[in-house]
């Protein structure tokens, strides 16, 4: 088959859907693979690296428009990306489906077979396929070295001749993929680390990251479907933040990547938590984007509340756009393994992957929740 990839064309977005290492192997699998000039180009893969791989390099993005049978990419489209898309024609992506409907409808009006990123279901069989997890790890991670960079501070205890500097005490708020990478990440460098989560069940992970779980001490029943953690009430926050009080102000880092999928993300940690933390903390909201997890935080913006800087991060796997595309690409790869049968589309919507990622088919919307949100 035929498979494209234009050039990222969202403002920041340094990370390109398929690298040379992968492309090759598609190439081996007997598929064509091109493209766009400079496609790679942030990400450190060269238009002469994609060639080594016997990949085909396109002058500009309408070649690859109009020439592939499967357009793979990471940011959801532009409108000028869909309006050039080929009817029939597969497209892969990130889509933001829950957040913004309208961009699934408008692929389905386009003819094309949409399959969104962030659809594709936690199971054991879907790890590979996995794209939300590979890029909150890097997520995480970021988030991590982001605030060891802004604070005036180490992270490790120190004893030297100039006397025994104590660890940094980093608390992580929300202990999905992105959190238990940053609780690692926190750990290597030594900080004492301490977090939490509505759901339980994390404890024991957290746990064996050498971290303490703060016990919040109230009942909730926060399972929803898929090992997310569900909606909860104002009361309920509200008993949260009153629980995380004493930590948020006792630590000198807060990372924060508390979720729901498809709703505004919780405030977890209010102003006058923030007020009282020390002068020279620094909070990372990696929700910032959702509406974030801290009050006063703005994405995108290093905002200073009472000597505390809040950072809002935007798109943080972007800022580590070789191993993110690395880790993309691979996923994807493990994707079209399930699309593509004897080089030819097999769309069985039989299998719960390829039906839970798929938002549009033959003209229309395909998903029930995205269907939902639109006739809301
Ligand atoms: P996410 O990005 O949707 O949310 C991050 C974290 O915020 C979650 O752990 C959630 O419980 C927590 N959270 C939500 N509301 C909160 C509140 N009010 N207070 C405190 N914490 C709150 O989650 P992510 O990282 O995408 O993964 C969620 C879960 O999905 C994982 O922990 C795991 O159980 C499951 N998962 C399963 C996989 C598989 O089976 N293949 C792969 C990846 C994740």
């Amino acid at each position: 088959m035929i498979i494209g990839v234009p050039k990222e064309v969202q403002a920041g977005e340094n990370r390109v859907a398929l690298v040379p290492e992968t492309a090759a192997k598609l190439i081996k699998a007997g598929h064509q693979v091109s493209v766009e000039r400079g496609a790679g180009q942030k990400a450190n893969f060269s238009d002469a690296d994609y060639e080594k791989a016997g990949v085909s390099v396109a002058a500009g993005a309408d070649e690859i428009f109009s020439s592939s049978e499967i357009i793979v990419k990471v940011a959801a489209p532009s409108p000028s990306e869909i309006s050039r898309l080929k009817q029939g024609a597969v497209y892969i992506s990130f889509l933001n489906p829950l957040a913004e409907p309208s961009i699934s409808a408008e692929l389905a009006g386009r003819g094309v077979t949409a399959f969104s990123m962030e659809l594709i279901p936690r199971t054991s069989r879907a790890q590979s396929m996995d794209a939300l997890s590979s890029q909150a790890n890097i997520g995480g991670y970021k988030a991590v070295l982001t605030a060891a960079n802004a604070i005036g501070k180490y992270l490790p205890m120190l004893t030297t001749a100039a006397g025994t500097v104590p660890p940094a005490k980093v608390l992580v708020i929300g202990v999905g993929v992105a959190g238990l990478q940053a609780i690692a990440t926190a750990r290597r460098l030594g900080a004492v680390v301490s977090a939490f989560d509505i759901r339980p069940e994390v404890k024991e992970q957290v746990q064996s990251l050498g971290a303490k779980f703060v016990e919040a001490k109230i009942e909730v029943d926060a399972k929803a479907e898929g090992g997310y953690a569900k909606e909860v009430s104002e009361d309920t926050k509200k008993k949260l933040q009153e629980a995380l009080a004493e930590t948020v102000a006792a630590s000198d880092i807060v990372i924060t990547t508390a979720q729901v999928p498809g709703k505004k993300a919780p405030v977890l940690v209010t102003k006058e938590m923030v007020a009282r933390m020390r002068p020279g903390s620094i909070v990372v909201d990696m929700a910032a984007e959702q509406g974030g997890n801290v009050e006063g935080s703005k994405a995108g913006e290093t905002v200073v509340l009472n000597g505390v800087s809040l950072i809002g991060p935007v798109n943080l796997p972007s800022s580590m756009p070789v191993h993110a595309s690395q880790l993309y690409s691979r996923n994807i790869l493990s994707l079209l393994g399930l699309l593509v049968k004897d080089g030819k589309l097999n769309l069985d919507f039989n299998d719960d992957i390829l039906k839970g990622a798929c938002v549009a088919h033959g003209g229309q919307i395909v998903n029930e929740r995205v269907k939902g949100l639109l006739k809301s």
